[in-house]
């Protein structure tokens, strides 16, 4: 019996993009009637519940990363540059998982408090008296662009076009024939990394570069120049949209739930704990896929060889097998362990810094504009594989 048979009236698609306005009702009645659903029009499997997704998770060696983990990635077999340990599997993903590991610690990530204060400041001082600004375009954006920017030493004057670049790259023009982003070494970063190497400073590019590690053979050597520029690429893909997508989830969620807004700004030692919960409920980066190298079994049921598995993190999420209450957003929630972030050996490089940006963001929006409302005739739904928020989060501050 295929997991499907019986539930033909259950039905997920990642390219529909009326199903990612939201996606919660039918992830329930995955979690509840189909906890290993099957979709015969993009031949995928998903996990959807919380202890599902994250055992799964933990299973690295049946869950595999290195042949993508975006979906349309996998289908379309694309060459995975080396460097990029998102997609890539043990022992290659711990060799260089752990050199960029040392350079990109909690510690170096705090250090950065003021500058992301500064870069929020600069951002949001120009609406100070107007109608309103956009969460994503005005804020989340040029936050997440900028921080990264600065950690890599990318010029200011650049750091605009490499954002775009990433943001574009991401979205997905046609659901019924999704085209793989550009995950290849791309010239913008071959000049940077040139120009870095006879120009060494105390960034993370000259850090990356000069890092000595013991590779999966058990030499010790530096990064190759192509996988250091696949690394940085990987940091500027995952870091800038993330992020930008946190802040407007941060500004809809607020928008929506005055009181809580009204909280946060009389008591901004809340906004960590807000931040979570915006993690929690409306997770950035929902969906994360696997390849199957051999037979698997879920729920009584054999995943083949070759397949494609989704691990709905943002399922997960909401999963009322692990959260009371789940679809009730509330800034006191003690959150505890949630998926936002992935879960294992993937966990989210970038979680202390997202966090940092994601704090920094609100506390700075709030004490200058301590009321909002979404203005949703402006508002505009991002279409991204993988990526789940808006691209426009239009807010009037009057
Ligand atoms: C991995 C989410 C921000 C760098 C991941 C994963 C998730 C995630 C779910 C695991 C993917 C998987 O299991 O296949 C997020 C969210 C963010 C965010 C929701 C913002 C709200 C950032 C930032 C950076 C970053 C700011 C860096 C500047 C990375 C890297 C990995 C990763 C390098 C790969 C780790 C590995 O494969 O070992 N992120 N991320 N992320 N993230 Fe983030």
């Amino acid at each position: 019996m295929s997991p499907t048979s019986h539930l033909d009236d259950v039905y997920y698609d990642p390219y529909d993009f009326s199903i990612d306005a939201d996606p919660y009702p039918v992830w329930r009645r995955m979690r509840d009637e189909a906890p290993l659903y099957y979709n015969e029009k993009h031949d995928f499997y998903a996990l959807s519940r919380f202890e599902d997704v994250e055992r799964a998770l933990t299973e690295w060696g049946t869950f595999l990363s290195g042949r993508g983990t975006l979906l349309e990635i996998i289908k379309a077999n694309v060459p995975i540059p080396s460097g990029n340990i998102l997609f890539e599997d043990p022992p290659v993903h711990h060799a260089h998982r752990g050199v960029m590991a040392r350079v990109f610690t909690p510690k170096k990530m705090n250090a950065l408090e003021s500058k992301v204060r500064e870069f929020c400041g600069r951002s949001l001082d120009p609406f100070v008296g107007t109608a309103g600004f956009d969460f994503i375009g005005d804020l989340g954006t040029h936050m997440a662009m900028r921080t990264i920017g600065y950690l890599l030493g990318i010029p200011e004057e650049d750091q605009e076009a490499i954002g775009s670049l990433f943001d574009d790259n991401l979205r997905i023009e046609d659901p019924d024939n999704p085209r793989p982003p550009d995950i290849g070494i791309d010239g913008a970063f071959v000049d940077y990394i040139e120009w870095r190497s006879e120009h060494p400073s105390d960034d993370l590019m000259t850090e990356l570069m000069n890092a000595e590690f013991e590779d999966e053979t058990g030499a010790v050597r530096t990064l190759t120049r192509d996988e250091v520029i696949a690394y940085i690429n990987l940091l500027a893909g995952a870091g800038n949209e993330t992020t930008a997508r946190l802040v407007g989830w941060a500004g809809k969620l607020l928008g929506e739930h005055a009181d809580q807004r009204r909280e946060l700004a009389a008591d901004r030692s809340l906004i960590p704990n807000a931040v979570e919960e915006v993690l929690r409920y409306e997770a950035p980066s929902p969906v994360q896929a696997r390849y199957i190298e051999r037979d698997v079994e879920q729920h009584g049921q054999k995943i083949p060889a070759g397949s494609v598995v989704l691990l709905l993190n943002g399922s997960a999420n909401r999963d009322e097998r692990r959260f009371p209450d789940p679809d009730r957003f509330d800034i006191h929630r003690s959150v505890g362990r949630h998926l936002g972030f992935g879960y294992g050996i993937h966990h989210c490089l970038g979680a202390a810094l997202a966090r940092l940006e994601g704090r920094v963001a609100l506390d700075e929006v709030l004490q200058r504009f301590p009321d909002w409302e979404v203005d949703w005739d402006n508002a505009v739904q991002a279409r991204t594989s993988t990526v789940r928020g808006w691209e426009k989060m239009p807010v009037l501050i009057g």
